[in-house]
């Protein structure tokens, strides 16, 4: 029998690299997504086809990752034959409109899309969040924490996803109307697996068990850490404080507070945490002097995507403005209380 499923990608409004530190982070589905279908084969290896790359993939039903797209939809089919939800092999067609590479979540939507077609409905999008994380963690390799899974899992485009990352416990809240949302690609190509998101992850680790906490947001003195771990401390800290402060800002509808917290938020990546690039703060700068009530780099890092929070101007001449000065970005979406759903 053949099953479907359709997930979104999702853009981090704030709360960036604290999924793993115990802090909230405040995701939102954008109106970009993954179609998957998956039915039964005979024989033993899984086929998977990609309406966006040529060529079949065929694989072993226990192949390991390989670097390859179809890897995230490999791994998804071995942890569902894990879980008795799959029998032997499957031929799996992919449709996404999600760019890859972004930082808008393609791979974990690939994971979680993989699995919800595959899972019986008694199964819960927290349990499927959280296998899909052991898959980008165990089998592709990438020491992520729960955010995007979580996100893609659970929350639909036109909404934001406050989630306590410690729990799982998580609240929807109504993008307010007249506040848009806006996705840009920095046009600076950025690379999760290198080993670089390891590294800050690492750090962050270190820094909590050197202060002796379960979890480094829960810091309250970081004098005692060496000069190298204090600015990705301090980060994780103040950053779990302004996702809080930016939920409460979207529950008022203050859209002036929400894109302060906003522009902190890309201060400290930038300088305290060191995942930013020039080019991606020239972006976020003109996109605020522009007027935008605030942007940030998104995701990750390293390149790849900003957010800007658009509600006082048009957002359409905005957007125009910004990418005449930017000609190597482009957009990526626009999100607003009225996304909806793209096949
Ligand atoms: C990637 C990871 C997430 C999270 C962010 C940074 O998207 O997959 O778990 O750590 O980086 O906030």
């Amino acid at each position: 029998m053949t099953h479907t499923s359709w997930t979104p990608g999702r853009v981090n409004l704030i709360g960036e690299w604290i999924d793993f530190n115990g802090g909230w982070v405040l995701p939102a589905a954008i109106p970009l997504g993954v179609g998957i279908s998956t039915s039964p084969i005979d024989g033993d290896q899984d086929e998977v086809r990609s309406a966006q790359f040529d060529g079949l993939c065929t694989a072993n039903l226990n192949q390991s990752a390989c670097g390859h797209w179809a890897d995230y939809v490999l791994g998804g089919l071995q942890a569902a034959r894990r879980e008795g939800w799959l029998q032997g092999a499957a031929s799996v067609t992919l449709d996404s409109s999600i760019p890859p590479g972004a930082g808008v979540s393609s791979s974990a939507a690939v994971v979680v899309g993989a699995l919800k077609a595959l899972a019986p409905d008694s199964v819960s999008a927290s349990d499927i969040a959280q296998l899909a994380k052991r898959v980008e963690n165990e089998y592709i390799g990438v020491p992520c924490g729960i955010m995007d899974q979580m996100a893609v899992a659970h929350s639909s485009p036109g909404e934001a996803l406050a989630l306590n990352t410690r729990d799982l416990q998580f609240r929807r809240l109504s993008i307010p109307a007249n506040w848009n949302f806006v996705v840009l690609h920095s046009g600076v190509e950025r690379q999760l697996a290198d080993g670089r998101y390891k590294e800050r992850r690492d750090a962050c680790l270190e820094a909590a068990e050197l202060l002796n906490q379960t979890y480094l947001c829960d810091a309250n003195d970081l004098s005692s850490l060496p000069a190298r771990l204090n600015g990705i401390a301090r980060h994780a800290v103040d950053e779990n404080k302004r996702t809080q402060s930016a939920i409460s800002a979207m529950q008022s509808k203050d859209a002036k507070r929400f894109g302060d917290l906003m522009v902190q938020s890309h201060a400290s990546l930038r300088d305290d945490f060191h995942v930013s690039h020039p080019d991606v703060d020239a972006l976020v700068a003109d996109a605020v002097s522009l007027g935008a009530e605030g942007a940030r780099i998104t995701g990750a890092g390293f390149g790849g995507c900003v957010v800007a929070l658009v509600s006082g101007v048009d957002v359409e001449n905005w957007s125009e403005a910004l990418l005449k000065r930017h000609p190597k970005a482009r957009l990526v979406c626009k999100l607003s209380a009225s996304s909806e759903q793209t096949p």
